[in-house]
């Protein structure tokens, strides 16, 4: 009979990690991020995870090239929970 193991790991966890992370609930857009779990790791690892980052710098840089004075709204911000992932269900932003 074949042996099946099953195991998940809670990778939004596993980044705030705080043996490997000092200060892992901050964000410092400054850090060099050398092993997190946000793409998985090992043969499963995501296959679209260059892709997905480069969309995400070139949505970033375009936000910040056309709306340079601007603060996050925190009275108006929902955490958004999901069984794998931490993020933000709303993340409104004011001009400053
Ligand atoms: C921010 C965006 C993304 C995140 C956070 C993400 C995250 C992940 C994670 C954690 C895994 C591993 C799942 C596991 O271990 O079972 C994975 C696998 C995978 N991802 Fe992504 N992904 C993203 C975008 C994409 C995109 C844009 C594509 C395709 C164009 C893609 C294609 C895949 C594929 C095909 C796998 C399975 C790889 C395998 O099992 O060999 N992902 N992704």
């Amino acid at each position: 009979m074949p042996l099946c193991s099953c195991a998940a790991v809670l990778n939004s966890s596993a980044d705030r990690d705080e043996c490997h992370f000092a200060d892992p609930d901050s964000f410092d857009i400054h850090w060099r991020i050398d092993r997190h779990l946000a793409f998985g790791h090992g043969p499963n690892f995501c296959l679209g995870a260059s892709p997905a980052g480069m969309e995400g710098r070139l949505a970033l840089d375009e936000v910040l090239r056309r709306w340079t004075d601007w603060d996050i709204d925190y009275e108006g911000t929902v955490l958004h929970h999901t069984s794998t992932t931490t993020g933000w269900k709303r993340l409104p932003v004011v001009a400053s």
